[in-house]
């Protein structure tokens, strides 16, 4: 492996398997409750970038894994994701009409079923993250700890909380990190972990992984926020421009989109440094850092 590796064409592959094993897991929409299921499925193959699936795989990667075993963790972490979007543009959260080029789940299913899809989706990641064969090192218990940790309250769960707390005040640099690092970083950490823990990975390895998560996932949000500035709906299968309608804390609210700009490609550099100790089995993931800095959706 080079430096010309092509992550387009890894990526394009890897959203293949991700949704092939998806399909797999998942109930089908001829199980009933029809309606319920098809809201799961409707949100999960609308077309995400699979980013967080595709890091967990880089992860294992890295670590000298196979991208098959991983492949149970990263549906899972899909799942999870999914759910968390669901939930985000109900109108109680971010009210949104559109995601993933496609109107939201509860404007065509109702609240009540957005909500059960979201519901059943975080549950269903657990259930899926049972069927891993778990190697030498860690043990389903590790992975259950982990999934449920970064998950729930003191991380993306609680970012969310203080993301929607924070509406139309004005807030430190400092609590925006804390809302970021909780309702985005977490489930990227969670990702980088999980792989590396798919492969027998040592302390020092699970700890690089999670330095390089945490600043990626940082980065991402960063751009996630500019870009909802800068870009149109079209471009990003969301509604553009909500943030400052819906008085959102948003980095380029705060400091400005240069500055912010300046923040993720910083960021991203420390977490190329992170991957010194992987050597050439990290291209992957730094080739992935590098395409979600200069990403445009
Ligand atoms: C959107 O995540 C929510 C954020 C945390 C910024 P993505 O930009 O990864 O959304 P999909 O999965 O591609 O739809
Ligand atoms: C969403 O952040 C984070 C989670 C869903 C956990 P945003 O609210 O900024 O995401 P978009 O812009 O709606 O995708
Ligand atoms: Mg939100
Ligand atoms: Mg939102
Ligand atoms: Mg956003």
């Amino acid at each position: 492996m080079n430096d010309n590796f092509d992550i387009a064409d890894w990526l394009e592959k890897i959203v293949e398997k991700v949704n092939r094993s998806l399909n797999f897991s998942l109930p089908s929409e001829d199980l009933k409750p029809f309606n319920l299921h098809k809201a799961m499925r409707y949100s999960i193959f609308a077309g995400g970038k699979r980013i967080r699936p595709a890091i967990l795989l880089a992860s294992a990667k890295a670590c000298g894994g196979s991208i098959d075993r991983a492949l149970p963790l990263a549906s899972a972490v899909e799942c999870i994701h999914t759910y968390s979007l669901i939930h985000d543009d109900l109108p109680a959260m971010d009210n949104d009409d559109m995601r993933r080029g496609r109107p939201t789940n509860h404007k065509i299913f109702g609240e009540g079923i957005a909500i059960l899809a979201g519901d059943a989706l975080l549950t269903e990641a657990f259930a899926i993250a049972t069927t891993w064969n778990a190697g030498k090192t860690y043990t389903h218990r590790e992975i259950i700890s982990e999934l449920s940790l970064y998950a729930g309250s003191l991380q993306m769960v609680g970012g969310q909380a203080v993301d929607l707390e924070s509406e139309g005040k004005s807030i430190s640099i400092q609590e925006l990190k804390y809302i970021h690092e909780r309702k985005t970083s977490a489930l990227l950490c969670l990702s980088t972990r999980l792989g590396g823990m798919s492969a027998d990975c040592s302390m020092e390895q699970l700890r690089a992984l999670t330095h390089f998560g945490y600043r990626v996932g940082l980065a991402f949000q960063i751009i996630d926020d500019i870009l909802d500035v800068t870009q149109t709906s079209d471009k990003l299968g969301k509604t553009a421009g909500k943030d400052i309608k819906e008085q959102k804390a948003t980095y380029p609210a705060l400091i400005g989109i240069e500055r912010s700009k300046e923040l993720a490609t910083e960021l991203t550099k420390e977490a190329f440094d992170s991957l010194e100790i992987f050597k050439e089995k990290g291209i992957i993931l730094r080739k992935l850092a590098e395409y979600l800095l200069h990403r445009d959706h």
